[in-house]
């Protein structure tokens, strides 16, 4: 009888003293799902400016509050979630690194792969666990995808296409291109790296994007293949809502992701014969944040320094993507 598997516990890890850097709005979601359903502790918090970080220390019962970003990564912490905006990824990473903390950095880890690869070579040169933030990979949700991905329910995978839109026009950062806004930094980069993880060596051979009257690319969409005819379409949009799903389709079965398929959610496996089996999560969106923090435990604790679940290299590969997919369509980063 055919059935899913269950995701696989993370069983105990360590609970470590995290330090936040940047206080918008992925750092609230961070902290909130954190502090809610781990035992990890956040004891500081570094801001540019010591209001804010005071702030952020009282919402959240944060012991220590820093005026300054330097300080933060001074700070008695075992790891420093980096939660700024993408193109100060590579400084304020960097100065975590160079303090000696361990870094769980926001996604894209950096835009440039020029950038990403220096970070890459200053975790490993100084021994030292770097992640990027692709809390995607670490939900349960993936773990049944990475089972079934594993045991060969789908035959051999053809076709794989991910999509993404999100209305975003009005966001304060997503869009200004004095920030490297645009559909690709903010989305594109989870419809790539789902691709790239499932079918890891295609390049893109095609893409093209379409600019809004922000300056930035408002949406594009990417063709990647293989010299064994594999195919991949990925569209990333901030100018409209789509239903963001994901599909793997195999010569067996087919893998659907209902949207948003980067979040918690039920996974769906389509059988030729007309079987169809549903893996059911509930749709807590953010909240998952935190199965990416007890992975960085995780590793810690066993002495990692890279997690299995996102290896810099498959960060290194995706941001490749990213890169070519820009240069083909014509869009530059400032
Ligand atoms: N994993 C996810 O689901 C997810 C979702 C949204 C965003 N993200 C990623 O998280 C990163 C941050 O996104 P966000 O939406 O949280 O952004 P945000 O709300 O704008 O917060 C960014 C923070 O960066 C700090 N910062 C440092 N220099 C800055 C400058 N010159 N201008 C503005 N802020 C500056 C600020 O913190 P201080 O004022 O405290 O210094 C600010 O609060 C992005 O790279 C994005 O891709 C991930």
């Amino acid at each position: 009888m055919r059935r899913l598997p269950e995701p696989r516990p993370a069983g105990e890890v360590p609970s470590l003293r995290w330090g936040i850097l940047g206080t918008g709005w992925i750092a609230h979601q961070f902290v909130s799902t954190l502090l809610a359903n781990t035992a990890q502790r956040v004891v500081a918090v570094g801001s540019r400016t010591m209001g804010r970080s005071r702030e952020f220390a009282d919402q959240f019962g944060i012991d220590a509050a820093f005026g300054s970003y330097e300080d933060l990564v001074a700070a008695d912490v075992d790891v420093v979630y980096v939660a700024t905006g993408h193109l100060d990824h590579l400084e304020h990473a960097r100065l975590a690194l160079e303090a000696g903390k361990a870094v769980l950095v926001e996604k894209p880890m950096t835009p440039r792969l020029a950038d990403t690869a220096a970070l890459v070579e200053l975790a490993r040169t100084r021994g030292l666990f770097c992640m990027e933030a692709l809390w995607t990979l670490a939900l349960p949700r993936y773990d049944v995808v990475r089972q079934v991905l594993d045991s060969g329910l789908l035959g051999t995978i053809e076709s794989v296409s991910a999509e993404m839109g999100e209305y975003l026009v009005d966001h304060h950062r997503a869009m200004d291109p004095a920030q490297a806004g645009g559909a690709m930094n903010d989305l594109g980069t989870y419809p790539l790296m789902f691709v790239d993880w499932v079918l890891p060596g295609l390049d893109v051979v095609a893409a093209t994007g379409q600019r809004h009257a922000t300056g930035s690319v408002g949406q594009f969409a990417a063709l990647l293949t293989d010299d064994a005819a594999r195919q991949v379409t990925v569209h990333a949009s901030m100018v409209a809502d789509t239903p963001t799903t994901a599909v793997i389709a195999g010569s067996d079965a087919t893998l659907v992701l209902d949207g948003p398929f980067y979040h918690p959610g039920p996974v769906e496996v389509r059988f030729r014969d007309g079987e169809v089996l549903r893996w059911e999560e509930e749709r807590v969106a953010h909240v998952g944040l935190f199965h990416e923090a007890v992975e960085v435990a995780r590793c810690i604790g066993a002495g990692l320094t890279e997690s299995p679940l996102r290896p810099l290299d498959a960060t290194l590969s995706t941001i490749a993507l990213m890169e070519r997919a820009r240069d083909l369509m014509g869009d530059p980063l400032p």
